[in-house]
């Protein structure tokens, strides 16, 4: 007997700047059997550009700036997660996401928020990580796909892609060719992780 079709998993991303892996992971959405969907694209900063890429993609987009918020960060959380609500959000991805979440929204999606990072966690977790590797004399580089908990870059992979890390390389060329393997790892990792939900 043939089981009905199971839908794709409404997915949010979260950016904060240029948003190239969000737009890497809705390229992705135009396979047949694609096993979620981008339903929405969410900035923390109302002018990312990002949001227009989004748009002309077709996504609807919605900002909530934090600078209101203050010191209340978790305000700001729940002013996001009630939009995450209406649009019947299952899982969220965080893509350039540059703010640092309270125990709050991370509990809330415990087991379904997903982050990308630029690093082979548990290398390098923060900021800088290219030029950390740099300095650290690292002959590889690379990103990671994990589920995000309340430790920052802490929680546990889903996905790793690594790049080799050249004799004269600077912080920024190596960042390009991180970056270009996220947007291939993000796609397979977030696709795999619905799959199997
Ligand atoms: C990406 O390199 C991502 O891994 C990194 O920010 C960049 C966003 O680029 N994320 C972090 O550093 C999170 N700690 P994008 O906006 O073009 O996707």
């Amino acid at each position: 007997m043939v089981g009905s079709p199971v839908p794709p998993t409404r997915v949010a991303v979260l950016i904060s700047g240029s948003g190239s892996n969000m737009a890497a992971l809705i390229d992705a959405t135009k396979a047949d059997d694609a096993p979620y969907e981008v339903v929405l694209v969410l900035s923390n900063k109302p002018d990312a550009g990002g949001l227009a890429v989004a748009e002309a993609k077709g996504v609807p987009t919605a900002a909530v700036d934090h600078r209101p918020f203050g010191k209340d960060r978790e305000a700001h959380e729940r002013a996001i997660d009630a939009i995450l609500m209406e649009h019947g959000v299952e899982v969220v991805a965080l893509a350039g996401y540059m703010r640092l979440l309270t125990p709050w929204l991370v509990s809330r999606w415990d087991g379904r928020m997903l982050n990308i990072h630029p690093s082979l966690l548990p290398k390098y977790p923060g900021l800088d990580t290219h030029a950390r590797a740099i300095e650290a004399g690292d002959t590889e580089a690379g990103c990671t796909v994990h589920l995000v908990t309340e430790g920052v870059d802490e929680g546990p992979a889903l996905g790793q892609a690594a790049v080799p890390v050249l004799a004269d390389d600077t912080p920024a060329a190596l960042a390009q060719r991180v970056l270009t393997a996220e947007h291939r790892l993000y796609p397979e990792t977030l696709a795999a992780f619905c799959r199997d939900r």
